[in-house]
């Protein structure tokens, strides 16, 4: 993303002055899907794409002037008037503000111009990038950077719950801030601990193919997916007294069996999921110590399967793109992210990526008059401030 854009337009924007630039990655996630706020593992990592801010003081008390650069629009509001403003885009800012001041950063008023190039309800987590970019930004500028990476997370993730209506898990805010360039990450979202994989394999590429059917968490059945995982849960511990069950994770199949008549089909069928692919993330990441890539696709499809057959979050373009990988005799391939549009990623062998690329964009104009979009994956740092 260009520096020299941002900062025109904060300086045209505003009065002359410059102030600081901040920027945060979107994300990839390799598997581990929807197991974030069931207490599972998750493998993402942070990519080249991502939101830059440009910020600075403004001299009053709580009153934010913020420009989208993207979609040319701007909102004045006071962070302290208890509604904050109507813009789904300025809501991430307020959000983010007072969950900073929660945290007891002492933010005061500021202006704020940011663009982005990570491209919108693709599942690469647009808005994780604009949380961790303001938060790195507040952190730095009113909080002496005082706040840990981890309160950040945990601050965009409140502000996605509190302000914007999704109640998502952990992994995008984590991936946007702990990014390292060419590293996975694993993480368990139920201690917290992680750990860094260098990712290179050789002779494989990642690539990401965009449906271009925008998918929209806010109001989705995304809150209603996590809601079926937490009745299965609390089914599970009245059967149990003895024991803790917080989450999914702490559930086995046969508990799993025993409350299938009691939660119907449907919540059975999403939390037969989620213990699916809380063991496919240990499974790829043996693999992937091992070098082995095929067996790491193989679950790359059957995630694809889950998420399409027992979650449900799939629609007909991201199954037509899985198809289209499969008869490619593509390694690996899936619905990345949330679900209900976005992207596919795929592992694809160096010599399969051309032909492949050519056959899916030719199919899939043909069948939807238009062309998926195309991104090559590189895998690039988290949050951080540029100047
Ligand atoms: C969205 C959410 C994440 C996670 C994924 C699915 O990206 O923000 O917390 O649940 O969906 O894996």
């Amino acid at each position: 993303m260009d520096i020299e854009f941002v900062r025109s337009r904060f300086i045209k924007h505003f009065d002359g002055k410059t102030g600081n630039i901040y920027a945060s990655p979107g994300r990839i996630n390799l598997i581990g899907e929807h197991t974030d706020y069931n207490g599972g593992f998750v493998f993402p990592g942070a990519v080249d794409k991502g939101i830059m801010a440009e910020m600075r003081p403004n001299g009053t008390e709580s009153t934010i002037r913020a420009y989208s650069i993207d979609l040319k629009d701007r909102v004045d509001f006071d962070f302290h008037d208890g509604q904050g403003p109507r813009a789904s885009w300025a809501r991430y800012i307020y959000g983010i503000t007072l969950e900073m001041e929660k945290l007891g950063v002492p933010v005061k008023g500021f202006n704020i111009a940011f663009a982005g190039d990570v491209p919108l309800g693709a599942g690469m987590s647009s808005s994780a990038a604009m949380e961790s970019c303001f938060a790195c930004g507040l952190n730095d500028l009113f909080g002496d950077n005082k706040v840990s990476k981890w309160d950040m997370v945990l601050a965009g993730q409140a502000t996605e719950h509190n302000y914007c209506g999704v109640n998502c898990g952990i992994m995008d805010q984590f991936a946007s801030v702990f990014g390292q360039a060419g590293k996975l990450m694993r993480l368990d979202c139920r201690s917290r601990e992680f750990e860094y994989f260098p990712f290179d394999p050789k002779g494989y590429k990642l690539v990401l193919l965009n449906s271009c059917v925008k998918h929209e968490l806010a109001g989705s059945p995304y809150n209603d997916r996590r809601n079926s995982c937490e009745n299965v849960v609390k089914h599970i511990a009245a059967k149990h007294p003895e024991g803790t069950f917080e989450t999914l994770r702490d559930c086995t199949w046969e508990q799993l069996e025993e409350v299938r008549a009691e939660v119907g089909e449907e919540d059975y069928k999403r939390a037969h999921f989620v213990l699916g692919e809380k063991d496919r993330v240990l499974a790829v990441c043996d693999a992937l110590v091992a070098g082995d890539y095929e067996t790491v696709g193989k679950k790359m499809y059957e995630t694809h399967e889950g998420l399409s057959k027992e979650y449900e979050v799939s629609c007909e373009e991201l199954d037509f793109l899985n198809d289209i990988a499969k008869e490619c005799g593509v390694t690996g391939s899936r619905i990345m992210g949330g679900g209900f549009g976005g992207c596919t990623i795929n592992l694809v062998k160096d010599e399969m990526y051309e032909p492949f690329i050519k056959t899916a964009c030719q199919k899939y104009y043909e069948k939807y008059g238009k062309a998926p979009k195309v991104y090559d994956v590189v895998i690039s740092d988290g949050s951080r401030k540029i100047c």
